[in-house]
């Protein structure tokens, strides 16, 4: 225990920045499980979030794989939608309009060359709805670009230095965790000029259906996200943590305000709700709330006194 005499709720200031972008309370809802925001809108008002991050967008549109694409399996689902999207045109002439002024957008942006992630940053530059980008360096099942981006140390830093040159909008890169060392790639992303780091994305999976001997999805490797990878996520959140200066964003599992405590502690700025959005469209406003309740019940007059706060041996 904290020891910190309780407070009053509406006396916790729940604003954080995340490399620049500044949130009303740290939670947002993670790309491509949360459509461009308006589809939510009639079941939870928006403004009680962070922000949004908006499925990754690609210069063109995209059409993604064919069906099955998603499928269940314990705690979590596995996905290879193959970054299916409207393109950065229709987001910026319908998609982000169609958003209340107070919501704060960030643009999650998808490439399958370096240049066309560039692309996209300086065509949604000038877009004063933007707040920010998330530069998706980590999709595990499309056939060109996606994994390769996240999985190299040096192709990592092509890929920051290149996004970072093509705006002037706070830049975080969302991390894959399929990889060997998740501190290294934090330190990549930090040294080549990123504001912040996104983690993590979903854990590449399998699944099998033994009746038909075919595999869950056609697309045969899919991203595992949900509760089942919450530890895992905790584990890279703690250690990139301990590697970098720059804030990070917490991804993976999360379905309550006490899994999002969870990573603030370990040493995330923010969180990001993902799988939970399909089970309860309204959950990370509820998410938001408990975060606020938890820090008045411990205490906690700054949400952002909470983040790095964890009782661990060093
Ligand atoms: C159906 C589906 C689509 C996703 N699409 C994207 C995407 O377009 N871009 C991206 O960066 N992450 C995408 N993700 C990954 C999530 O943003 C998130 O990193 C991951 O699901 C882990 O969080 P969760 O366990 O809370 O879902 C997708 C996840 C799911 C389940």
């Amino acid at each position: 225990m904290s020891g910190r005499p309780p407070i009053a709720p509406e006396a916790v200031d729940t604003a954080v920045s995340l490399g620049g972008i500044a949130l009303r309370n740290p939670v947002l809802t993670a790309s491509g499980t949360f459509g461009y925001g308006t589809e939510f809108a009639p079941f939870l008002d928006l403004r009680r979030l962070g922000g949004i991050v908006s499925k990754s967008l690609t210069f063109a549109p995209r059409t993604g794989n064919l069906p099955a694409r998603i499928a269940e399996t314990a705690s979590g689902m596995l996905n290879a939608i193959g970054l299916e999207n409207v393109g950065v045109e229709v987001f910026a002439a319908e998609k982000l309009p169609a958003l209340d002024p107070e919501v704060v957008v960030v643009a999650s942006v998808f490439g399958t060359e370096m240049e066309h992630y560039a692309k996209v940053c300086e065509r949604l530059d000038g877009e004063r709805r933007v707040a920010g980008f998330e530069i998706n360096a980590s999709c595990p099942h499309v056939k060109a670009g996606g994994i390769e981006f996240g999985q190299k140390a040096d192709v990592l830093a092509d890929l920051v230095r290149t996004v970072r040159r093509a705006t002037r909008k706070p830049v975080l890169i969302k991390l894959s965790p399929n990889v060997t060392s998740i501190a290294e790639m934090a330190r990549v992303c930090e040294a080549e000029g990123a504001d912040g780091i996104s983690l993590i994305n979903t854990l590449q999976a399998l699944d099998v259906d033994v009746e038909t001997r075919r595999p869950l999805l056609r697309n045969v490797l899919g991203g595992l996200s949900g509760p089942a990878i919450r530890p895992v996520a905790l584990r890279m959140v703690y250690q990139a943590s301990r590697a970098v200066k720059i804030p990070l964003c917490g991804i993976g599992g999360i379905e309550s305000a006490e899994d999002a405590v969870k990573f603030l502690l370990c040493g995330a700025t923010a969180v990001q709700v993902g799988t939970a959005n399909y089970r309860n469209p309204a959950v990370a406003g509820e998410i938001a709330d408990g975060i606020r309740a938890y820090a008045a019940r411990h205490g906690f007059a700054r949400v952002a006194d909470l983040v790095g706060a964890l009782d661990a041996p060093r």
